[in-house]
């Protein structure tokens, strides 16, 4: 029987993992303590998770600004919290970013978790009453073509730094349960979207450009396909992967709302133009096509027969809903937006190919691998 009294999350200030946090205290069936271990890289804000903070800081929630690969400071967490469960979200997570500069991406995503395993293996020993749950991304099966979905036993086939930095971390774990027993399960989610998403990623990125009358640039030509997934349900199945997930497997969670990136963006401008009341024209001119990505996959899918059947958990989001929703959250959240497209963000439109022209970017590109 698992404890699930003394959860550690790690990136719980950043998009998914605040949510995660939030959900979790809103389970009645959850009573333990969280613990928060985050470095707030620039995609970690402490903002994000303020209302739990203000509610439950000291008594329910703690938080430890520090990072994963630090061996030390883990061990001392682990002790000091009895932790019996790792939720591990932290992770350098923009595609963009890892092929600017992929060092972080194998030191955080790759060296991060071995430390994070290894702390687990060496302070749980043989107890069984323990969890680590590695969070992961569909990126890791590679790139399909016009049909076919990945099933959990589809093979590797990463393509771009981030998604091989993940892969890696994946087989670590997996390594760590067969070989040395560590109780371990591990989730593969499609693309999220939701509050709270730092405004690098595609849905955060055109809701705000279009608040700021901002170019919205579309890679390629605007026909890779994404499964599109409310954070709230990827939340939820999380939570029931930690209670009924059987340990050494791995459960694909998608939105099985797949879409063409145009087709998406054009929804997100009419959205946003119906909650303002103002024509949908006003932003679709926005729209630019730039150049495409560096090793595009064009589309994913996933087959979640697995998770539905052996743990019940389905989405129940429908993506014209959970567009709404977000596209709400970010129009009523302006504090928010100001505050994270800060000095931070600006560092990155300057590292960033994409917005540059393409002799530009070459130099971006250039400067992104002298500043690794
Ligand atoms: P995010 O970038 O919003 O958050 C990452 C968090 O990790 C930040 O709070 C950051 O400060 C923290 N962090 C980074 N490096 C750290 C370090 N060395 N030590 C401690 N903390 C560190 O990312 P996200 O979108 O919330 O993704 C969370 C996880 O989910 C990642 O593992 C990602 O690979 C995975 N995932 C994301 C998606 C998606 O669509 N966003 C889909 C599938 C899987
Ligand atoms: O599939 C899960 C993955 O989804 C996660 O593991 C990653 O952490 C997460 O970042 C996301 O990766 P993507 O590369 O799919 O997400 P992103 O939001 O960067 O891009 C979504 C699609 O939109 C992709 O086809 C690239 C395209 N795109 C993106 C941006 C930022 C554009 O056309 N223009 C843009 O400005």
């Amino acid at each position: 029987m698992r404890g699930l009294q003394a959860i550690c999350v790690t990136g719980g200030a950043g998009f998914i993992g605040s949510n995660f946090i939030r959900h979790l205290f809103l389970q009645p069936d959850f009573n333990g303590i969280v613990v928060n271990v985050d470095r707030l890289t620039y995609s970690g804000n402490i903002m994000n998770i303020s209302d739990i903070s203000k509610e439950y800081s000291q008594k329910r929630y703690f938080f430890a600004q520090a990072d994963i690969r630090d061996e030390e400071e883990i061990s001392r967490i682990f002790d000091r919290y009895a932790v019996d469960t790792i939720v591990h979200f932290a992770a350098e997570s923009h595609v963009d970013r890892s092929i600017v500069g992929p060092k972080a991406f194998i030191e955080t995503n790759v060296n991060g978790t071995f430390v994070l395993l290894e702390t687990a293996r060496r302070c749980w020993k043989d107890r069984t009453d323990v969890l680590f749950h590695h969070i992961s991304t569909d990126e890791v099966y590679g790139t399909l073509g016009a049909v076919g979905l990945f099933s959990e036993s589809s093979p590797y086939n990463p393509q771009s730094p981030y998604a091989a930095s993940k892969a890696g971390s994946d087989h670590l774990a997996r390594a760590y349960c067969h070989t040395f027993g560590l109780p371990v399960t591990i989730s593969n989610a499609s693309n999220n979207y939701g509050p709270y998403q730092y405004p690098e990623k595609l849905f955060p990125l055109m809701i705000t450009n279009m608040m700021e009358g901002k170019p919205l640039p579309i890679y390629g030509d605007g026909k890779n396909i994404r499964d599109w997934l409310y954070v709230e349900d990827h939340c939820a199945a999380l939570w029931e992967i930690l209670r009924k997930g059987k340990t050494g497997e791995s459960y694909n969670v998608g939105g099985g709302s797949e879409m063409e990136n145009i087709q998406l963006v054009t929804l997100l401008c009419e959205t946003v133009a119906e909650v303002r009341g103002v024509p949908a024209e006003l932003y679709t001119r926005l729209i630019s096509f730039v150049r495409d990505r560096p090793g595009h996959d064009r589309r994913y899918g996933l087959d979640c027969s697995k998770i539905r059947s052996e743990i019940g958990w389905a989405p129940s989001t429908e993506l014209h809903a959970g567009i709404r929703k977000t596209v709400d959250w970010y129009l009523r959240n302006p504090d928010w937006v100001e505050h994270v497209r800060d000095n931070k963000f600006s560092d990155w439109i300057d590292l960033n190919y994409n917005r540059a022209s393409s002799r530009e970017s070459d130099a971006t590109f250039e400067q992104g691998r002298a500043r690794e």
